[in-house]
């Protein structure tokens, strides 16, 4: 594989997250043709139950993979890459690429070994997550804050309504409470959608940090292919998926015409 004309991408999320990492990997394989799948009928993940999230992610995919017939898939959500990647990759035979947290960065990058985790709160608590902790970050003391109530604010913002700074301040006032924390992983796939908005509810220089340069590297690597040198975006048309037809996804039209997503459909898991 290593004609990215030809190369089908599915990204997949349960919201809109999953367009910060659309983003980092339009920027470096542009050429590739996208398909983007949100399902938004079991929106939000993040306080979900293990149980639910394993079946429901499990089912999706045999849906979206079996119509869209994709070379690689990105599951492009840190809830569900947490949980299920063990599961869904005995499942399936093609590459699956997982987002999970970018603790080691982190860990590596920060000088004062505090750091913030910014997640939902099924991220925060997994297994997998306190295993990557263990692993990579066990001379840092890592603060952890789970929001689902962020996540619904990073969806609303990209239909259009900016979340109100009061509210990211609170949201942010554990990790802004620690005067040596210099690092914020952002563990969801929705918060660098409003990284512009955090910065500037958190009034000190931080390094915020998110897997989607990661990714696109990884992916990249998969399609042993050399990133592009352009940055030009394709012209073509990619798909926008959803499992649920509903009528704010007219709000968000705007937003999913500037990553060439002009086809809409639904499917139904
Ligand atoms: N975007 C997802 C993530 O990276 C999850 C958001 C949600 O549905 O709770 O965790």
């Amino acid at each position: 594989m290593t004609n990215t004309a030809l190369t089908k991408i599915l990204i997949f999320d349960s919201g809109v997250g999953g367009l910060s990492i659309l983003q980092a990997l339009q920027e470096t394989l542009p050429d590739c043709e996208y398909i983007y799948a949100s399902d938004n009928e079991a929106f939000p993940y993040g306080t979900k139950s293990a149980e639910f999230l394993i079946t429901r992610v499990q089912r999706a995919l045999q849906v979206l993979i079996e119509k869209t017939q994709p070379h690689i898939v990105v599951v492009a959500c840190n809830t569900a890459s947490t949980l299920v990647l063990p599961h869904i990759r005995r499942h399936f035979t093609i590459p699956i690429v997982g987002v999970v947290p970018a603790i080691k960065p982190a860990a590596q990058q920060s000088k004062s070994k505090v750091i913030g985790l910014l997640g939902t709160p099924g991220t925060v608590t997994r297994g997998y997550t306190k295993g990557l902790i263990e692993e990579f970050a066990s001379d840092c003391e890592v603060v952890s804050v789970g929001s689902s109530e962020l996540v619904i604010l990073a969806e609303q913002a990209l239909r259009g309504v900016s979340p109100p700074q009061t509210v990211l301040r609170s949201l942010l006032k554990p990790l802004f409470d620690k005067r040596q924390l210099d690092t914020i992983v952002l563990a969801c796939t929705h918060f660098p959608l409003v990284k512009k908005q955090l910065i500037d509810a958190f009034p000190r220089r931080v390094n915020w940090i998110d897997s989607g340069e990661a990714i696109a590297r990884r992916v990249s690597s998969l399609l042993d292919s050399q990133p592009p040198t352009t940055t030009q975006k394709k012209t073509t048309s990619n798909t926008a998926i959803f499992t649920m037809q509903s009528a704010d996804l007219d709000c968000l039209q705007y937003i999913l015409k500037k990553f060439y997503l002009k086809r809409l459909e639904y499917i139904q898991v």
